[in-house]
């Protein structure tokens, strides 16, 4: 997976599947990243639940082919994650990311990917797992909002924090200003969080996540 080998030939890049739902201004983030000669890893393809999905068109703006599976299509949860399974599977992926992919997924797909599934949830971990993460964050009060992109595990928004990064709450933020600027960090923080896989320098240790061979704390890396 690490792009160069002893003897200095290339080696194959981490490949990497994308799946969404939605605009994709992450997917895009990935996009523009592997597009640049020195990036470690190569979006096979986007798959969407949803066939109207903008980040569909994103992906094909950039030449990556897409895919849309449907979950109105399947009887249950099971038999969708199974079909999702073989759809991404086919692109052989050494990393699977879910950019604002609004699916619960079964504990079968999450233990197939184990390991080498990322996540990006908008709350500064193990505050606001679930939705409404930045209209909850100025319910409370927060003075600080933001993000983590954590290995995606059998618990919602529970598994080992990589990275998280913050912003200030202004006092007349509004749900659309903290988001906008929460997406800023995303779509630094998620690139970076991918290559650091790429490179083998990240992994899932237990209930904790590992970088360069360190524990990384609870919450994950904080990135200033
Ligand atoms: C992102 O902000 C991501 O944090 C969030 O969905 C958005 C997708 O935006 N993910 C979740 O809420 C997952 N629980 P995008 O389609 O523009 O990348």
């Amino acid at each position: 997976m690490s792009t160069q080998s002893p003897l200095g030939a290339a080696s194959p890049k981490c490949r990497v599947v994308v799946l969404i739902s939605g605009s994709g201004t992450n997917l895009q983030a990935f996009l523009d990243a592997a597009a640049t000669s020195d990036c470690d890893y190569t979006v096979e393809a986007v798959i969407s639940n949803k066939a109207d999905a903008y980040g569909l068109t994103r992906a094909q703006n950039a030449g990556v082919p897409t895919d849309v599976l449907s979950h109105r299509d399947f009887p249950d949860r099971d038999s969708f994650d199974q079909a999702m399974v073989k759809r991404i599977d086919a692109h052989q992926p050494d990393l699977v990311i879910l950019a604002g992919f609004m699916r619960i997924l079964t504990p079968d797909f999450v233990r197939h990917y184990s390991g080498r599934m990322l996540n990006i949830h908008p709350s500064l971990l193990p505050k606001y797992q679930g939705l409404h993460t930045h209209q909850r964050a100025l319910d409370a009060g927060d003075s600080e909002h933001g993000a983590t992109v954590h290995f995606v595990t059998e618990e919602l928004d529970g598994g080992p924090p990589v990275l998280q990064a913050a912003v200030p709450v202004e006092a007349d933020d509004t749900e659309a200003t903290l988001s906008q600027r929460v997406q800023v960090l995303e779509h630094k923080m998620y690139p970076l969080a991918a290559s650091w896989f790429a490179q083998g320098r990240l992994k899932m240790a237990g209930d904790r996540a590992e970088l360069d061979g360190e524990l990384l704390p609870r919450s994950g890396k904080r990135l200033d």
